[in-house]
């Protein structure tokens, strides 16, 4: 089991950052397949925090090596200030981090579309980013894309963008932008490479790589809680075509959830929490649940296991890693949504349209909380015996086994229940 998809199994920042890092120490390489600076993965080290937009987490081990894939849109200017910032940490990246020419730029006129099409959307706004992800990807299937590999060369990239202004209609300063991100392609050009032959000979070669998704699967442009979604395939069937590698090369997939629900921007959300029972939840700072690319509060929920369900078919994941248990200590007890009720009949399938969520209950089983400290616990044994029920009962629900179980956001903060590869625990 040498290559492996770790995935987002709810709406994003289920702790993908902690656990790539996990396993990074144990791996040869580390790839993005899809999305953007969207993404924020936070990694602590040490007591040191860092945040990742683009950038594989696995980087801040000096053994790996890092790929960002053609099914990515990269922001060079984003890109280049994360590449800056690692290297005033100590982080080399330059001969470790390679870019693929495939992968879509992301231009001004992405982000100030973004933007005026959520205040046009008024009342139905995604709740974006603001990073202009969504009109990159737009461009990329309606064919008016530029590539990493269009940076290289002014002329070449002015052609490209004056076909954009006439293709899009939009007022463009042509030359403006062109010397500009030209520039941008000249200081990118050493980490530009053939990822694709890159990720096929490591795989040849047997190196152990871990696939580190972005989002989650409620976020995937097919088959999350569309329109309320991002704008690529955040499931592990999206690696394959994201890294331009065979879906045959993929071992394994673990799937990240935390151990409650949580969701940024707009959208259906069944086990939302009402205002009386946020009082029951630590705050927002103390539980870690303000965005990383963003900094809004994050919604937050019960944990909802009849999703986690859908989504860990969604994902053909293998396994389970249960975050942020630690959040849940102090509760009384513990609601676990198992279904959805509609007009007092049992909800058969996870709904498609949103309008479907409008008149749903979720249906809880309550279990009764811990009320211990657990981010201390180093081993499930010494885990109160209610934590441990509440983990077999997620289990059993999922039918599936959970690797890990993590309790607070440091690297040894984690209980080990299985292993990946061999030694990391
Ligand atoms: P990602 O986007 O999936 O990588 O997740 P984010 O980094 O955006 O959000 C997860 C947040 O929870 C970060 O602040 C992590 O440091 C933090 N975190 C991860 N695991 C745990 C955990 O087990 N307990 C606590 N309390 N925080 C955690
Ligand atoms: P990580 O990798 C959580 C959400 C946005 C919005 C929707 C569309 O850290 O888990 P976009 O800018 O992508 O067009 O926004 O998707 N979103 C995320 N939510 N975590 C993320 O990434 C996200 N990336 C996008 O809040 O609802
Ligand atoms: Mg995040």
């Amino acid at each position: 089991m040498s290559k492996v998809g770790v995935v987002g199994l709810q709406w994003g920042d289920e702790g993908k950052g902690k656990v790539i890092d996990l396993f990074s120490g144990e791996v040869d390489a580390i790839a993005r397949a899809q999305g953007g600076n969207n993404a924020g993965h936070t990694v602590i080290v040490e007591g040191k925090e860092y945040r990742f937009h683009l950038i594989p987490s696995g980087i801040l081990y000096p053994h790996t090596k890092c790929y960002i894939g053609g099914g990515t849109v990269v922001d060079p200017a984003s890109l280049l200030f994360e590449i800056k910032g690692l290297e005033k940490l100590g982080v080399v990246c330059a001969n470790r981090l390679f870019l693929s020419g495939y992968a879509h730029v992301v231009m001004p006129y992405h982000r100030e579309i973004d933007r005026s099409e959520e205040k046009a959307k008024e009342g139905f706004s995604v709740g974006t980013t603001g990073k202009g992800i969504g009109p990159c990807y737009a461009d990329k299937v309606n064919r008016l894309g530029i590539r990493l590999a269009d940076l290289g060369c002014k002329d070449r990239l002015r052609g490209k963008l004056e076909r954009v202004r006439i293709g899009r209609g939009i007022e463009l300063d042509v030359d403006k932008v062109a010397e500009e991100y030209s520039g941008y392609g000249a200081e990118l050009a050493s980490f530009i490479a053939p990822v694709e032959e890159k990720l096929f000979e490591a795989c040849r070669g047997g190196k152990k790589i871990l696939f580190e998704g972005a989002q989650g699967a409620l976020l995937d442009v097919t088959f999350g809680t569309y329109p309320f979604v991002t704008s690529s395939c955040t499931l592990a069937g999206g690696i394959s075509p994201g890294l331009g590698i065979g879906p045959a090369r993929i071992d394994q997939v673990v799937g990240v959830a935390k151990a409650y629900t949580t969701r940024v921007g707009n959208g259906p959300f069944p086990t939302e929490l009402t205002e009386d029972e946020m009082r029951l939840f630590p705050d927002h700072t103390a539980a870690r649940e303000i965005g990383v690319t963003t900094g809004r509060k994050r919604r937050l929920g019960w944990l909802d296991a009849f999703l986690l369900r859908h989504t860990m078919m969604l994902n053909g994941a293998d396994s389970i890693a249960l975050m942020k248990l630690d959040v849940l200590d102090d509760l009384e007890e513990i609601p676990i949504c198992i279904g959805y009720k509609r007009r007092g009949k049992m909800v058969s399938h996870f709904p498609i349209s949103v309008e479907d969520f409008d008149d749903l209950q979720p249906v809880y089983e309550t279990l009764e909380g811990w009320k211990a400290p657990t981010s201390g616990i180093r081993l499930y044994d010494d885990l109160p015996s209610k934590a441990k029920k509440y983990i077999r009962y997620i289990e059993q629900y999922l039918a599936g086994p959970a690797l890990l179980i993590s309790v607070g956001p440091q690297r040894h903060q984690t209980i080990w229940m299985d292993r990946l590869f061999e030694g990391n625990r």
